[in-house]
C-alpha cells in the first residue's frame, strides 16, 4: 500500500504544479485521507513497454514514470475489452491500472485516477462514457481525436479534457504511450462504451 500512496502523492503534486483550471474540479475530489483496498497484482503483455518509457528523457514527470515502471509488478493491470472485440494485437498493447477509485488500492467513489499504456502503432477506437475525463500523456506523443474535431498530436504534458459522453479515440505511432487519466462523475464503475 505504501507504493500506491507514494504514487498517488506524486500524481497529486504533478497535477497541482500544472495550475490548469480544467484540473481544479478533479483535484477538489482528491481523497483527503487514504482508505486502502486490497488488490491482486496483475501482469499484462503491454507492460513490456515500461522499460522503454522509464528511459524516456522527454517524459513529462519523469520521476512519476520511473516510479510507475518500478511499481508495475505490484499493481493491478486490467483490460476492459477482449480480443474478440478489438483483436489480439490491441489486447497485447493495451492495459490500465487504477490507483485511486472504485477498484484501485486507494478508495474513492468520487474520483478515479490511474495509468493507461498503449504499445506503438495501436489504435484505441472511438468510445465514450458518462464520466468526465482528463488525460495527460507522460511518455510518448499520441494522436488524439474527440467529438467532431480533427486528429491532433498530443505531446507529454498536454492536458486533454473529454466532456460527459464525448466520443474520443487515440492512436500511437512509433512510440508507446503512458498516460495519466482522471475520471469524475456519477458512476465511476461504468465501463467505456465503444462506438
Ligand atoms: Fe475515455
Amino acid at each position: 500500500m505504501a507504493i500506491a500512496v507514494s504514487i498517488a502523492e506524486r500524481i497529486q503534486r504533478l497535477l497541482l504544479s500544472l495550475r490548469q483550471p480544467s484540473l481544479a474540479p478533479f483535484l477538489a475530489e482528491w481523497p483527503q485521507t487514504h482508505r486502502h483496498r486490497a488488490v491482486v497484482a496483475g501482469d499484462l503483455p503491454v507492460l513490456r513497454w515500461l522499460g522503454t518509457m522509464a528511459c524516456d528523457s522527454a517524459a513529462f514527470g519523469a520521476d512519476l514514470v520511473t516510479a510507475v515502471a518500478d511499481a508495475a509488478p505490484s499493481l493491478a493491470w486490467r483490460q476492459t475489452y477482449t480480443a474478440k472485440e478489438l483483436g489480439c494485437a490491441f489486447i497485447d498493447n493495451y492495459g490500465y491500472s487504477e490507483i485511486v477509485g472504485t477498484n484501485g488500492p486507494l478508495v474513492s467513489e468520487r474520483l478515479a485516477c490511474g495509468f493507461l499504456i498503449l504499445g506503438p502503432s495501436t489504435h484505441y477506437p472511438r468510445h465514450h462514457h458518462e464520466a468526465q475525463e482528463i488525460y495527460i500523456p507522460l511518455s510518448g506523443t499520441a494522436g488524439w481525436q474527440q467529438g467532431a474535431e480533427e486528429w491532433r498530436d498530443c505531446t507529454p504534458g498536454t492536458v486533454i479534457y473529454h466532456a460527459v459522453n464525448e466520443p474520443h479515440s487515440m492512436r500511437t505511432g512509433a512510440s508507446p504511450l503512458l498516460a495519466l487519466y482522471l475520471w469524475r462523475g456519477a458512476d465511476l464503475a461504468q465501463n467505456a462504451r465503444l462506438g
